[in-house]
């Protein structure tokens, strides 16, 4: 057999479109395996011109998954123009906005996406192996994913009135304070939220106990790990600094601030993606290599600051000693963090100021730059902008959470095919755990191309001749 190109187009099950690649040499070794990202955006060079204080709801629309962490980075970035201090109502209630999403999107993650996988087996025929073999099976574990993102959805309904694309948070705050009535309809549904997520978590432990050749294999290598925390060291997802660890759990970067993300983040453009690859600068490309996210934040924090989480957390920091390495516990930290969500948001709805009417700073263009920076449910989100005298944006640049996990999904799809896959034979359960790598980062391709309709999934098996020797079509 000569050297042959595996297709996976697109990969299914995650949001967005993309294609993963894996070529296979004349012995049937797995040689190279590569994740692409197809279609470019050009969001960047399209606020080119905007009005800066357009630029929240503008930047919300460029992914319908997480159109509040582009909310929030982009009104972060704003503050910075305007030159405020927010209120800390105001601040309260972004993050509160925030949680909301994260749970709503770490709940679509673990229990539509990857708990078919889990329950089902990741070998089993993807005709069952999705949600509707789950709701067959596992009635009560389907009925919990969706009363956990309905939560999710409605505390982002309660808070900016409708469900996609929000415009209540605004450069200096958000534009209307909280009702005391809204307040009280999130806290009522706190309750069931929490009991969902502890039965989630107890089911997840049993997962890892199943799945330890996939906690060996996917992505599972040392890294750094980047992401906000608080100024104890605590889980943070809309204010804070950030803080960089390497694989043994030592911080090497601390208290960094968002003006300075530069000094430590650079990107690569790689010929093949239109998903740049961003790299710890000091070590340069491609030894930079880190991750954000769930699993990143996990690793970064002290402790995240919620009584249960915190015990999860202790619980999950045990199961190595320095950073936990394997890709596959991005799934076991979304747990966690969804738990930390839940009980933080009752934390801020209970703060006596929640409900003050002072919630916006205004203030005209104070500074020509705004660097906002946030932790979206996959990772931090970085929005920075340059404007002019009048308040037009010239230039912008955006990171997205994908792009800072480009080189670990990359070189864990590598890891995951080189296991997983040999010769010209392409058994269904290996391409579905080489896919499943890259849902344990579950990135938001909307964010980085054009989203587009699922397409079915073209797997092939292709000589240099471009003969196909094998092939698999899905969906
Ligand atoms: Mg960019
Ligand atoms: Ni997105």
């Amino acid at each position: 057999m000569s050297r042959s190109t595996i297709t996976i187009d697109p990969v299914t099950r995650i949001e967005g479109h993309a294609k993963i690649t894996i070529q296979i040499d004349e012995n049937g070794h797995v040689e190279d395996a590569r994740f692409h990202v197809t279609q470019l955006r050009g969001f960047e060079k399209f606020c080119e011109g905007r009005p800066f204080l357009e630029m929240p709801s503008l930047t919300a629309r460029t992914c319908g998954i997480c159109p509040v962490s582009h909310l929030i980075a982009a009104a972060k970035a704003c503050d910075g123009i305007l030159a405020v201090t927010i209120p800390r109502p105001a601040s309260m209630l972004r993050q509160v906005l925030n949680l909301a999403q994260l749970v709503q999107s770490h709940a679509l993650s673990f229990f539509y996406l990857s708990l078919p996988d889990f329950l089902l087996g990741m070998d089993e025929d993807p005709k069952v192996r999705n949600l509707f073999g789950i709701l067959a099976k596992f009635p009560d574990v389907a009925r919990d994913g969706v009363r956990l993102r309905q939560f999710g959805q409605s505390v982002i309904e309660e808070l900016a009135g409708k469900r996609i694309h929000p415009s209540w948070v605004v450069p200096g705050g958000v534009n209307e304070p909280l009702t005391e009535s809204r307040r009280d309809a999130i806290l009522s549904r706190i309750p069931e939220a929490l009991a969902i997520v502890r039965r989630a978590l107890e089911r997840g432990k049993r997962v890892l106990e199943d799945h330890r050749e996939e906690i060996r294999t996917f992505a599972n290598f040392p890294s750094l790990f980047m992401g906000l925390v608080d100024d104890r060291g605590l889980l943070e997802h809309t204010d804070g600094k950030l803080r960089i660890v390497d694989a043994h759990g030592k911080i090497i970067g601390e208290n960094l601030d968002s003006t300075r993300y530069r000094e430590f983040i650079a990107e690569a453009n790689e010929g093949d993606s239109f998903l740049k690859s961003p790299y710890y600068r000091p070590l340069g490309y491609p030894a930079g290599i880190y991750r954000v996210g769930p699993l990143a934040r996990m690793n970064i924090v002290d402790g995240c600051g919620t009584p249960l989480a915190d015990q999860e957390w202790a619980e999950f920091r045990d199961l190595e000693r320095g950073a936990v390495l394997s890709s596959f516990h991005y799934h076991y930290a979304r747990l966690i963090e969804i738990l930390y969500g839940v009980e933080r948001m009752e934390q801020l709805l209970l703060q006596r100021d929640i409900l003050s009417k002072h919630v916006r700073a205004q203030a005209n263009v104070n500074n020509a730059e705004g660097i906002g920076i946030a932790e979206a449910p996959r990772g931090t989100l970085i929005h920075h902008y340059r404007v002019n005298e009048d308040g037009l944006v010239e230039w912008a640049n955006l990171i997205i959470a994908t792009g800072h996990n480009n080189l670990a999904m990359n070189r864990g799809i590598l890891q995951a095919a080189r296991h997983f896959i040999s010769g010209r034979t392409l058994t269904e359960g290996a391409l579905n755990r080489v896919e499943a790598v890259i849902r344990a980062f579950d990135p938001c391709l909307s964010c980085s191309t054009h989203a587009s309709d699922q397409m079915p999934l073209h797997v092939s098996v292709v000589n240099q001749a471009g003969e196909i020797l094998d092939q698999k079509i899905r969906g």
